[in-house]
């Protein structure tokens, strides 16, 4: 069996999170959106964040960038290392400077992400710019090629345009372009491709994998689609309820998943042809609201192996076989193929 540090043995370890906890304060009391979460992304590696919605794919996304500490009532503790460098413990201003440099984030809603007073050209000359000074006339045939590497041949006509007058998948798209335009070390990307057609969306995605293979980017790639992941992901990252239920490399995830909640998520992929993981199980319920977190483990309302210690005793990550998983009865056993 390959375990994950194998399967990536050929990058540098780029970005790692180690104990990462957010908790935002409001006038109820402190509530845990992300707990005892660490994971780590290697140079030319796409790791895949999955999980139902509500389980903190966005908020982890968001705080590795900086963004959630930009909140007055959000609290944010642990290490977001960044090769040697540690983000949260940086002044905003140096992660600011960083930001769109490298490390950026393509956000799951693209109209809000782009300044609606400026146009396209402004804005990706701007980002172009944190990377590198070119001529002008340099510059417009790299935001030309930037926009066709995204499938938009009409680049003349979008660059002139502001956000609102262009369609929610065309803005999509140029985030994308702005994104890649600065060559990023990480690229952070929240459902990047939701609201493209799949044609569309599998260009992107070859772009995304053509980038980290030609020049090591690495990928955080935040996604419901357990199909992409199986496609793109060296490894991939199970949340549920904010914290890291399941970390492993694909192959294990998908031919024998250890956390029930994994083999939940599985069993909504509609069927492939060739082999099919045996344990299906179909989730009830959902989510539960971070303000009122079930005791013990997060997820034994809704698992059929729950125990009582489920009920009472939150389970720690632990390795097994290769993976770590946080589960009192995992779905695997300890050496056994
Ligand atoms: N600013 C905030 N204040 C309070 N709660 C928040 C805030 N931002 C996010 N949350 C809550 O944190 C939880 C996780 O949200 P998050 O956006 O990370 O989910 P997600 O996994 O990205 O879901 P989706 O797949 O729908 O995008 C949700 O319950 C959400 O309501
Ligand atoms: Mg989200």
């Amino acid at each position: 069996m390959t375990t994950p540090q194998e399967a990536t043995a050929a990058g540098e370890r780029l970005l790692r999170i180690e104990d990462l906890e957010v908790t935002v304060h409001k006038h109820g009391g402190p509530v845990s959106l992300v707990r005892e979460t660490s994971f780590e992304v290697r140079e030319g590696e796409i790791v895949c964040l999955v999980g139902e919605s509500g389980s903190g794919k966005s908020v982890t996304a968001r705080t590795i960038m900086g963004l959630t500490q930009l909140d007055p009532q959000m609290e944010v503790t642990g290490r977001i290392l960044l090769g040697d460098d540690d983000l949260a413990a940086m002044p905003a201003e140096r992660v600011r400077r960083l930001r769109g440099r490298d490390l950026t984030m393509v956000f799951q809603e693209p109209l809000s992400s782009l300044d609606p007073v400026y146009t396209v050209d402004f804005q990706l000359r701007e980002a172009l710019r944190r990377r590198e000074r070119l001529s002008r006339r340099a510059e417009r045939d790299r935001l030309l090629s930037a926009l066709a590497e995204v499938g938009i041949h009409d680049g003349d006509r979008v660059l002139q345009s502001y956000p609102h007058q262009l369609s929610g998948g065309m803005c999509q798209r140029v985030m994308i372009a702005m994104a890649l335009l600065g060559r990023p070390r990480l690229l952070i990307a929240d459902e990047p491709t939701t609201a493209l057609d799949v044609t569309v969306q599998a260009q992107i995605l070859a772009l995304i994998d053509r980038l980290r293979q030609e020049e090591g980017m690495a990928v955080l790639l935040v996604t419901h689609d357990m199909g992409v992941a199986a496609d793109l992901a060296d490894r991939v990252i199970v949340m549920y309820a904010g914290q890291v239920v399941e970390d492993a490399a694909p192959r294990d995830i998908f031919a024998r998943p250890a956390h029930p909640y994994t083999a939940g998520l599985l069993a909504s992929i509609p069927p492939m042809v060739g082999e099919r993981p045996e344990r299906l199980l179909a989730i009830p319920g959902s989510v539960p609201d971070p303000s009122a977190l079930p005791s013990g483990c997060s997820f034994h309302p809704r698992c059929r192996f729950a125990t009582e210690t489920c009920l009472t005793t939150r389970p720690i990550a632990g390795d097994l076989d290769g993976r770590r998983v946080a589960c009192w009865n995992p779905l695997i056993e300890e050496g056994v193929a």
